[in-house]
Formats: C-alpha cells, sequence, structure tokens
C-alpha cells in the first residue's frame, strides 16, 4: 500500500525544466523555427555520440527509419528481417515502403535479434537487417555485422531506445549502413519529438537531407521527390539542452539498475541480462516474471510503484501483420519472443529517482516473493 506522505513513483518522467524552456522561448523569438541554426548545431553535437557520423535530423524516430529504408533504396520486392518483439514502428517503417518485414525471433538470454534465427531467415530477397537495441541494451552487434557482410545486406539501426549505449566500445548508431534514433519525451534524451539518422557515408546523408526536404538542397530546385520529415528549431533547441545533460543522466540510469540488480532478490523475477561488452542505457529496466504477470503487476501498482509491459503483443500478432499473413499461410516461429512478451515488466530507472524511492521499488519486488 502507498502510505499518505508517499507519492506513487511513475514508470518514466520526461524532463521539461526552465533549461528546455529558456532555449524554445529563445528559438521562438528569434524567429528561425524550422531546420535554421539550432538543428545543424543539434546535429553537429550528436555526431559525437555516435563517433563522429554525419547526422540528419527528423521530427521522429519512425521517420528517421522510413526515411534511411527509402535512402537506401529498400522498397517493393524487398524484405527487410525484423525482430517481432519491439515497438510497431520498426516494422511499421518497412511496410511504409513497401518492403515485406520477416520477422526474426530473439535471443533466449536476452532481447535482441538471434543471429542464428537472422541467418536462417535470409533470402534472395532480403535487403535488410534490422536490429533494435531494445530498453537501450545494444542487440548483438559484433554477431549480426559478419552476417550482413556475407550476404552483402545493408544494417538498419533501430537505436531509438538507445541513445549512447553501445558494443564493445561502439556506439550504436555507428555500425551499419545507417542508424536512427527517436527524441520522444519518454526517451533517454528529447526534443518533444524528433528523431535523427546517423550514417557514415557522405552520399547517403545528402541524399537523408534531400528526402526529409521534398528533394531540395536549393530552394525550389527539386533533384528528387522526397517528403516533409523537418525537425523545428524548437525541437532542435531542446534537444541540444538534452543532449548536454545525456550522459549524466545515463550514468544516473545505469546507477540506478546496478542497485537494483543488487538489491532484488525476489526468486521469480529475473533482473535484466548485460551481455559481455555491452553499454546498457537502460531505456528501461525490464525483468521477467516467471509467474502470475498479472497479479504480481497489480501488487506492484497498488505498492505506488509505476510498472510497464513493453510489448505485450508481439508485432507479428498486431492486425495489419497478423491478418494479411493469415490470409497468405504465413506462420512464424518465435518462441523466445512469445515467451519474452508473456514475462517482461520493466520497472522505474529514470533519472530522478530518489534512494528513498529505489528502496520502495526493491521493497516491493522483493514483496512479491514466491506467491508469484
Ligand atoms: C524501438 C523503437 N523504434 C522506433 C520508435 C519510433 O520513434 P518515434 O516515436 O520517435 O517515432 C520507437 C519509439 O517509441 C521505438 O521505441
Amino acid at each position: 500500500m502507498t502510505s499518505i506522505n508517499e507519492q506513487p513513483i511513475p514508470a518514466a518522467r520526461p524532463v521539461i525544466g526552465e533549461d528546455e524552456i529558456e532555449a524554445a522561448v529563445r528559438v521562438l523569438r528569434s524567429g528561425r523555427v524550422v531546420q535554421g541554426p539550432e538543428v545543424a548545431a543539434f546535429e553537429e553535437g550528436f555526431s559525437h555520440l555516435v563517433d563522429g557520423r554525419h547526422c540528419v535530423a527528423v521530427n521522429s524516430g519512425t521517420s528517421a527509419l522510413h526515411l534511411l529504408l527509402l535512402a537506401l533504396g529498400v522498397g517493393p520486392g524487398d524484405e527487410v528481417i525484423v525482430p517481432s518483439f519491439s515497438f510497431a514502428a520498426s516494422a511499421n517503417a518497412v511496410r511504409l515502403v513497401g518492403a515485406d518485414v520477416v520477422f526474426a525471433d530473439i535471443e533466449p538470454d536476452g532481447f535482441g535479434l538471434d543471429p542464428s534465427a537472422v541467418e536462417a531467415a535470409i533470402t534472395p530477397r532480403t535487403a535488410a537487417i534490422m536490429p533494435v537495441h531494445l530498453y537501450g541494451h545494444p542487440a548483438a552487434m559484433d554477431r549480426l555485422m559478419p552476417i550482413a557482410e556475407k550476404h552483402r545486406l545493408a544494417v538498419v539501426e533501430d537505436a531509438c531506445q538507445a541513445h549512447a549505449a553501445a558494443l564493445n566500445g561502439t556506439p550504436v548508431g555507428a555500425f551499419g549502413a545507417g542508424g536512427t534514433f527517436s527524441f520522444y519525451p519518454t526517451k533517454n534524451m528529447h526534443a518533444l519529438e524528433g528523431g535523427m539518422v546517423t550514417t557514415a557515408d557522405a552520399e547517403l546523408a545528402r541524399t537523408l537531407r534531400l528526402l526529409r526536404n521534398q528533394g531540395m538542397e536549393q530552394r525550389y530546385a527539386n533533384e528528387i521527390v522526397g517528403a516533409n520529415m523537418r525537425m523545428t528549431d524548437v525541437s532542435a533547441a531542446v534537444g541540444r539542452v538534452q543532449l548536454a545533460k545525456v550522459e549524466g543522466w545515463t550514468e544516473q540510469r545505469r546507477a540506478n539498475a546496478a542497485f537494483l540488480d543488487a538489491h532484488i532478490s525476489a526468486p521469480n523475477v529475473l533482473t535484466p541480462p548485460v551481455a559481455e561488452g555491452a553499454r546498457h542505457v537502460y531505456h528501461q529496466y525490464t525483468v521477467r516474471i516467471r509467474g502470475d504477470r498479472d497479479a504480481a503487476m497489480a501488487k506492484l501498482t497498488e505498492a505506488g510503484i509505476g510498472n510497464a509491459v513493453y510489448y505485450p503483443t508481439p508485432i507479428h500478432r498486431l492486425k495489419p501483420y497478423w491478418e494479411p499473413d493469415q490470409k497468405a499461410g504465413r506462420t512464424w516461429d518465435l518462441p523466445e519472443t512469445e515467451k519474452a512478451a508473456a514475462e517482461v515488466v520493466s520497472l522505474p530507472v529514470h533519472p530522478s529517482l530518489t534512494p528513498g524511492d529505489l528502496d520502495r521499488i526493491v521493497t516491493a519486488v522483493n514483496a512479491l516473493g514466491e506467491s508469484l
């Protein structure tokens, strides 16, 4: 039970502080509000998070994925290998460019794409692999990149949840042909809404810049067909404020996670695995509940501990994927995905947790005891 003076601890707490407000007002007063100097400065600043890669800012993480697939020429007739254990945006971007989604399972001891499942899913139509760095933990890029190279496939990293995560010292978004980030308010850093595409390829970066702005570099001299996926300078200014803080916040998330790892001892609650060489940035602190998850979540909620399932329905079971697959008589064998979707619960790990909040989370989780 939450006592009278104990407020519920939210699952996430987006920061919109005085610095963010001042930055937004400064831009509004300047009159330069769309894809101006703030966006250029945000791109430049963000490139330091991805080993100096070119950065192209857009209006959402979904747009970032969409634009990157378009720029790579992925389209009708192509297949892209995607985990079903992700947010729908990962697969939606593939369908939006007219390509087919091929789902591959995740690893049994993690939440990222299983390289052997990926290799088994490759066909002559495969154009790309999309590892998702789910919850802020890097996918197995050390094993996925050699597979992509062997089969000459593009790697599109969905790093929307994983700002500043890394594997063996290489930041996510710096492995594949391109990486994509989201700046939605609940992410580890935000820009109100927004996204970023990262790439080492200058030509690809130019194509991305054209595609986000109607195919124009010079006004009204349209070179290709493009969309409007521009970022506003208000978003970029907020993003720059957050970018300056993200490293400190990340360390706080990691410290919070280390505390939870060390103190959660309920026998049917499995704390999040971390692969060797991985820098997990804990966008989510996601445990597996071996037992009655609904009952466990109800007890946590009663104790004032925010909790949520990301994601209760794997993408292949969502209507826009399930129905066409049913019609075509296509089934996916994704036992680890199904298992994870049935077991996961994310607990608060955000940087504004106090030591008292962390104690309360541990107490509530351990009180689940063996009753699950
Ligand atoms: C894994 C993943 N991919 C893509 C996206 C899409 O990002 P956005 O919400 O900024 O469009 C998200 C954001 O929720 C995400 O979590």
